[in-house]
């Protein structure tokens, strides 16, 4: 995969069938049997948290090759009242295009649209290994836990101008769009081909291990 022939736009609803199918591909088995992940990019598009402008594909040879989407999240701050920033997921490369540096450059590229927007931040649910060199630092450094008061290893931060989180401690609360309804992305998956699931390959223990990382937020 040649990276310079990479190239970025926004999705179209055009895309979601394909970008849907993309995502499916690449996060299937990877945290849990099978994936749900297609299903919450349909219900984040449709939820008023998304941000239109940041939904963002790579291209390649006129192929669909990675997705990211953005929402809104919001941060209860302990000092009272709420700071708006922002989230993505899910991020997804194509398989066959994964560990070439697409999923790095739509970090990067989606980072840059968000600063000049004038955002703030961005706070995200991921393996610490892969957002640490993506310039992610753990969301403890500024104060900021979980909703349920938890410092946790995949919660991470990355400000967009300096200082921007220094007076933001307190709880991180994404989406409604994140409690997915499995009953329902069951449902929405039989619209695709049909995949066998697998339990307890490498790629979900170590998702194992990382929800693991907590302590209480004192
Ligand atoms: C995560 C993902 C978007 C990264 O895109 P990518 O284009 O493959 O990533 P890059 O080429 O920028 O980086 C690849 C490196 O990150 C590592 N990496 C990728 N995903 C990782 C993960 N979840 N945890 C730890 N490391 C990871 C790869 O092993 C590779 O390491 P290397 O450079 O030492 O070989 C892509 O692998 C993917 O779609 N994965 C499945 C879905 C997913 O997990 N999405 C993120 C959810 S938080």
């Amino acid at each position: 995969m040649n990276l310079e022939t990479v190239t970025f736009r926004r999705e179209t609803p055009g895309d979601y069938a394909e970008v849907e199918t993309l995502i499916r591909e690449a996060f299937w088995n990877r945290y849990a049997p099978g994936c749900v992940e297609h299903y919450l990019a349909r219900a984040l598009r449709q939820s008023p948290d998304f941000v239109p402008e940041l939904d963002i594909l790579a291209e390649a040879d006129g192929r669909i090759i990675g997705s990211i989407l953005y929402s809104h999240a919001r941060i209860l701050l302990d000092s009272g009242g709420e700071l708006p920033v922002l989230s993505f997921g899910p991020l997804a490369v194509l398989p066959a295009c994964q560990g070439c540096g697409v999923g790095a450059r739509l970090i990067a590229h989606t980072l840059a649209l968000a600063r000049e927007a004038g955002w703030r931040a961005v706070l995200i649910y991921g393996d610490p290994e892969y957002y640490s060199r993506q310039g992610f630092v753990p969301a403890e450094t500024y104060r900021i836990g979980t909703p349920d008061n938890q410092y946790m290893g995949p919660l991470q931060a990355y400000e967009l101008y300096p200082g921007a989180l220094a007076n933001a401690a307190g709880r991180l609360t994404e989406s409604s769009a994140f409690e997915v309804d499995e009953s329902a992305a069951q449902a929405f998956d039989l619209q695709f081909s049909p995949k066998p699931k697998e339990e307890g390959n490498a790629a979900q223990k170590r998702f194992l291990e990382t929800l693991a990382m907590r302590k209480p937020r004192n």
